[in-house]
């Protein structure tokens, strides 16, 4: 083979300050992890020396501590998108030292395409092989893949590939590598079942554009999942009861159900506790990350097939997996982060998409993102890509947080990601609001009934002081986000005066 070996701070050595990377992976399953580190000690020296030194890094998602954490505590990233779930990282973009860029999943490749994003000098990837097949280099994917085809080709400097051998070449075939034309010369993306094949198991280059190879033995970074809870059972057998109605009701096909499922403990175990209900025929899964339970579940059989962007479930697990492939060859297939959270394919799918989120408002609107409106969680991923295509939009989420001094449902949101147009049901331990077909006022009655019952008389009254202002959507603008500022205040929602934010 053509490629030159180099160890990750030799490739680290030829990157820039000012240069961009694009790092493949996604939500960490699959992202690099040699050169990241030896980067941010490149940055500590410089800036040591008294040298500036940062770059700017996109990726498919989030990715893992050895990218973000290192980079981001060696204070070495400029600008960060499209999403990141890792502590350092939200420090340094809340606190104004990283430039952080909120995307949509499903546009992030097409602005590189397109150079929105600006010049892409850099790709690292990780492979489980390179081969060379006449003249061009083949490269395996790992556990996710993000954006990688499209790093691959719009890297102007080259690509850096990590061969992790802790991966299983037993992966190969699992890939479906296609990259989406530009809008307007867009030819239908023609996936019609989660796992239709529409491209190849690899990326296809030249071999000159591969700068360095890098020989490594990395565990992955998936993280644990936190266990199930009482809320979180509640909530899936309210989802599961919600879904066979809807069945009963001709308004979601129980033969072809396709669901998507979103990311974190939440969305995790509630899917789990879905699967457990046995009046929820077996479903497909459509989706940009597989944690630990839709796998348990497709192990099961409960899940038949699935599409994914990466297998985000612990190292453990996934040499497991990698064990039992054959399980799941055939089932299950991977892709990159603009085909798995097409807008296309989710509507043509007809997928019910399961997202969580941090707080829903009175009138339907969910906010995913910014805590308390200004302190960003993760980013928006992929959950608008799915509530604004799917069939059938559901939000889930516990009905307090914070010990119970923080109520999920507001009378306002302090930051909205979803609009409730694309809001079709709110579902907490304490049942469902459906919002399809009702007004601004029945949505509001619809979603006090499953706000915590400590919640439930401070909304109500929110709602008899707002109906005096009338209109089609009542509020006190004054007194819109008088929860959150009691919050604020006094480290607990529940306020005991509405009287205070009644300015006239
Ligand atoms: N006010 C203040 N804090 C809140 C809150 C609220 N209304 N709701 C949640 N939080 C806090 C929790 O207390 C927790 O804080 P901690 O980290 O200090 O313990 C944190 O937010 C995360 O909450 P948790 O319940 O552990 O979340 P999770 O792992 O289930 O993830 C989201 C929930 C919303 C953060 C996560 O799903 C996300 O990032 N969503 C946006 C992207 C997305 O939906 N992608 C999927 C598309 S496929």
């Amino acid at each position: 083979m053509i490629i030159t070996e180099m160890t990750a701070r030799e490739a680290a050595a030829l990157i820039n300050d000012g240069d961009m990377i694009g790092v493949g992976g996604f939500g960490p399953a699959g992202a690099p992890k040699c050169i990241p580190p030896a980067l941010a000690e490149r940055a500590r020296a410089e800036h040591a020396a008294g040298r500036p030194f940062k770059v700017d890094v996109v990726t498919g998602a989030s990715i893992g501590a050895s990218c973000d954490g290192e980079l981001a505590a060696a204070d070495a990233v400029d600008r960060r998108l499209p999403f990141s779930v890792n502590k350092e990282m939200r420090h340094a973009y809340n606190t104004g030292r990283v430039r952080y860029t909120d995307l949509n999943l499903s546009d992030n490749a097409s602005h590189l395409r397109q150079g929105i994003t600006g010049r892409l000098d850099w790709g690292i990837i990780e492979a489980v092989d390179v081969q060379d097949v006449r003249g061009k280099l083949r490269i395996y994917l790992t556990a996710g893949i993000g954006i990688a085809p499209t790093i691959c080709r719009m890297a102007e400097k080259g690509v850096f590939v990590e061969l992790n051998t802790w991966h299983s070449t037993k992966i190969i075939g699992m890939h479906d590598i296609y990259e989406i034309e530009d809008p307007w010369l867009r030819t239908p993306v023609r996936i019609t079942h989660p796992i239709e094949h529409i491209g190849l198991p690899y990326i296809e280059v030249e071999p000159s554009h591969v700068r360095g190879l890098i020989m490594c033995h990395v565990p992955d970074e998936g993280r644990p999942m936190a266990p199930a809870t009482e809320v979180t059972d509640q909530i899936g057998r309210h989802v599961a009861d919600f879904l066979v109605w809807n069945i009963a009701h001709g308004y979601v096909n129980g033969r072809s159900l396709t669901l998507q499922s979103g990311v974190g403990s939440g969305a995790n175990a509630v899917l789990g506790a879905l699967g457990r209900c046995t009046d929820v025929p077996d479903f497909n899964i459509y989706t940009e990350v597989l944690q630990e339970e839709p796998l348990r579940l497709m192990r099961e059989g409960r899940v038949a097939t699935a599409s994914t962007g990466a297998l985000t479930i612990s190292a453990d697990h996934l040499q497991q997996l990698y064990k039992d492939i054959n399980e799941y060859r055939g089932r299950l297939l991977l892709r990159p982060s603009e085909i798995s959270n097409c807008p296309e394919i989710i509507a043509r799918l007809g997928v019910c998409s399961l997202n969580t989120a941090i707080e829903v408002d009175i009138y339907g609107h969910v906010n995913s993102t910014k805590v308390g409106g200004t302190m960003m969680m993760n980013g928006v991923g992929g959950s608008a890509d799915f509530t604004n295509n799917s069939m059938l939009s559901i939000f889930t989420c516990g009905s307090t947080a914070k010990d119970g001094r923080v109520s999920s449902i507001v009378p306002f949101c302090s930051h909205v990601d979803h609009t409730e147009h694309y809001v079709d049901a709110v579902v907490t331990e304490y049942g469902v609001a459906d919002l399809r077909n009702k007004c601004a006022m029945e949505k509001a009655e619809a979603l006090v009934a499953i706000a915590h019952p400590d919640y439930r008389p401070l909304l109500s009254d929110y709602l008899r002081l707002a109906a005096r202002y009338g209109g089609h959507t009542h509020h006190v603008l004054s007194a819109a986000f008088a929860m959150h500022d009691t919050y604020r205040r006094k480290g607990d929602m529940r306020l005991t005066d509405w009287g205070e934010y009644i300015k006239d």
